[in-house]
């Protein structure tokens, strides 16, 4: 209604916006209230392809050795080996665990490859949160966030934050670095047919890799997300 003010609140660098009256409070990454940690707000991209789409991409290992060669993957290390997923629903998430995969370069700071561990959170359904071994506190993850901010229904804004538990000592790398690799996904993300994320079932391969975005699918169909997904049979628009 003109005039009326929506209700806000700031986490994690951003103030969100809420349309309705959401009956529980935004997800947390506990991680941005440790006193010592320093985050970074990488800024938006703007990706023409569903939320949705942007967020199963985040959460692809199988990629990365031909997407971004040489940073986050290369051959002949391109085997997804197998992972765990969990669904929770007291808060709502999914949980992908016992992720790993070798890593020529896994942060902008990395002088040598090494096997990197990875665990993903999905809070929202066009949030991901990444927690990745390699900072030089082995007993401490970085925390990399994506939030997607849907313009439509066939493009998002993709805001990536980074939260470190070490000095970040060369800034304009750490930025040159992400955006190097969202700069590798987007014209492949905007390459993919349908823009809108398909739900059913029978448009899922069901290959061991997929896992979490089966996962991921099965769980947006069960919320009745109708918003940058595909809800009907294949091929047709719903
Ligand atoms: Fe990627």
């Amino acid at each position: 209604m003109p005039g009326e003010q929506l209700r806000t609140i700031q986490r994690f660098g951003y103030i969100w916006a809420t349309l309705g009256n959401p009956s529980h409070d935004l997800f947390k990454i506990v991680e941005f209230d440790e006193p010592d940690r320093n985050y970074v707000v990488q800024g938006a991209t703007r990706v023409s392809v569903s939320a949705p789409r942007a967020v199963e991409n985040f959460l692809d290992m199988g990629h990365f050795p031909f997407v971004h060669t040489g940073i986050l993957g290369e051959e002949p290390h391109t085997e997804v080996k197998p992972y765990k997923v969990d669904v929770y629903s007291e808060p709502p998430e999914i949980l992908i665990t016992e992720c790993e995969f070798y890593q020529p370069q896994a942060n902008a700071d990395s002088s040598t490859g090494a096997d990197t561990e990875y665990i993903y959170r999905i809070p929202h359904p066009f949030c991901a949160v990444l927690y990745k071994t390699g900072s030089t506190h082995p007993d401490r993850r970085d925390v990399i966030a994506l939030f997607g901010q849907p313009v439509d229904e066939d493009c998002v804004l993709v805001h990536i934050v980074i939260c470190l538990a070490t000095e970040i000592t060369d800034l304009a790398a750490m930025r040159k670095f992400h955006q190097t690799i969202l700069g590798q996904d987007k014209p492949i993300l905007e390459n993919q047919v349908p823009k809108r994320l398909p739900l059913d079932s029978r448009s899922e391969v069901p290959i061991r890799a997929d896992a979490a975005s089966a996962a991921y699918r099965r769980w947006l169909k069960e919320r009745g997300l109708r918003y940058g997904v595909l809800t009907g049979s294949p091929g047709r628009a719903a």
